[in-house]
């Protein structure tokens, strides 16, 4: 080992450079099409060993008090990274949680995180879950003693970051970094708007898309399909959950019901739908907003207008809008192998 060490540093010695970045920088994917991004790329620049180090940690149960909860546990990489078949999230111990997963990808382009926007950064965002204790149930000192214990955490931290040692700070922009590099920007819809091979729209789902222009996109705006704002689309509170939403955050009653308007990229494979999973299908969603919509002090004044509550839409327009929906699906982020457990 030691020999092949020094030999190592032997056959890079008259090209430090090159001995300097073995721990490459990664380029991360910006797509034209996005907007800009949130993540202060040059406060935490993911690396090879920085990236493969915060995988491991999203795949490893130890970040929870039984073991066996990790991230990916409830984030899994087939249904971009929700919980598939799972209206509330369950963690250790089998209890359950009031809300649903949802999808992580494009991360680094979101302003706030979870439905009632519980943090704007996403380096802190990983607390939430790991001190939840219907989630991960753990301390994160606990989680950081636990890696220190281990040698190949101890050796990864090392090449990962320069003073190397396994911290809180490192802990997390681990993480962060694997979750920047987590892009879904190759779905048939992107290639339609930039003008790319593949990108052929049917046209039922041109329709759908004037549509969807027309009817939702003042809210799921831009590219990500969200305007980052909490807003009151109309659900009747769940029953035996008063979940007020953004207003836990901001305690304020003029938040009451208002939840982040969710990117609805890769939409087609996320059911249940909205914050508390109560919708099955998009079908459910569209009925929902055509007829389901409730009144209420805090109801978005978009989904009042007309003399009518909600979004008309006919039998007709509904399929036109799936077909668009279906469009937003990345094969190539669901499969993309830099990402899976295994
Ligand atoms: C027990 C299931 C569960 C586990 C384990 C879990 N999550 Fe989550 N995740 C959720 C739920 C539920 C939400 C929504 C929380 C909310 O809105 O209050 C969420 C939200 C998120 C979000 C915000 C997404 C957005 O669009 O705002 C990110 C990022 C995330 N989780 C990453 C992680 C990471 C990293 C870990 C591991 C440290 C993790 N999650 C562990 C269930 C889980
Ligand atoms: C007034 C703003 C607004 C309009 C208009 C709007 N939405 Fe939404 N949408 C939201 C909000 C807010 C949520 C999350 C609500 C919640 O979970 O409490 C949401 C949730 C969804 C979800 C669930 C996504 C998920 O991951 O759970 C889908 C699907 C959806 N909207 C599709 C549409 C479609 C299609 C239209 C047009 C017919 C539309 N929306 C119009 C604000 C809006």
């Amino acid at each position: 080992m030691l020999i092949l060490l020094i030999l190592g540093l032997y056959s890079c010695s008259d090209d430090e450079a090159e001995y300097i970045s073995i721990n490459r920088e990664l380029d991360v994917n910006i797509p034209s099409n996005f907007p800009q991004i949130q993540y202060d790329l040059s406060a935490n620049p993911p690396t090879e060993k920085g990236f493969e180090l915060g995988k491991k940690l999203f795949y490893d149960g130890r970040l929870s008090s039984n073991g066996f909860i990790s991230c990916g546990f409830c984030h899994e990489q087939r249904f971009a990274f929700t919980h598939h078949g799972h209206q509330f999230s369950h963690g250790i111990d089998d209890l359950e949680g009031t809300r649903n997963a949802p999808a992580v990808q494009n991360m680094a382009f979101q302003k706030e995180f979870a439905w009632d926007g519980a943090t704007s950064h996403l380096d802190l965002f990983p607390i939430i879950p790991i001190t939840n204790e219907v989630e991960m149930g753990e301390t994160v000192s606990n989680v950081v003693s636990k890696l220190r214990e281990d040698d190949e955490y101890q050796k990864l931290f090392t090449e990962a970051f320069d003073e190397g040692e396994v911290n809180n700070e490192y802990f997390f922009k681990a993480l962060s970094q694997f979750m920047v590099m987590m892009v879904s920007s190759n779905s048939t819809y992107d290639k339609y708007v930039r003008g790319e091979e593949g990108g052929e729209f049917t046209e039922t789902e041109e329709y759908g898309y004037e549509l969807f222009q027309q009817k939702c996109a003042s809210c799921h705006t831009s590219d990500l399909f969200t305007d980052d704002a909490f807003r009151n689309n109309g659900l009747p509170p769940y029953p035996g959950i008063n979940d007020i939403g953004r207003a836990e955050v901001t305690g304020s009653t003029a938040d009451n019901y208002k939840f982040k308007v969710p990117s609805l990229r890769n939409v087609a494979i996320t059911a249940p739908y909205m914050h508390d999973g109560r919708f099955g299908s998009l079908a459910s969603v569209l009925n929902f907003y055509d007829t389901g919509v409730q009144d209420s002090e805090t109801l978005d004044p978009i989904l009042k207008q007309n003399n009518r509550l909600g979004i008309d839409l006919s039998e007709e327009e509904k399929q036109a809008l799936i077909a668009f929906l279906n469009t937003l699906t990345d094969e190539t982020f669901l499969n993309d192998e830099r990402f899976a457990e295994y």
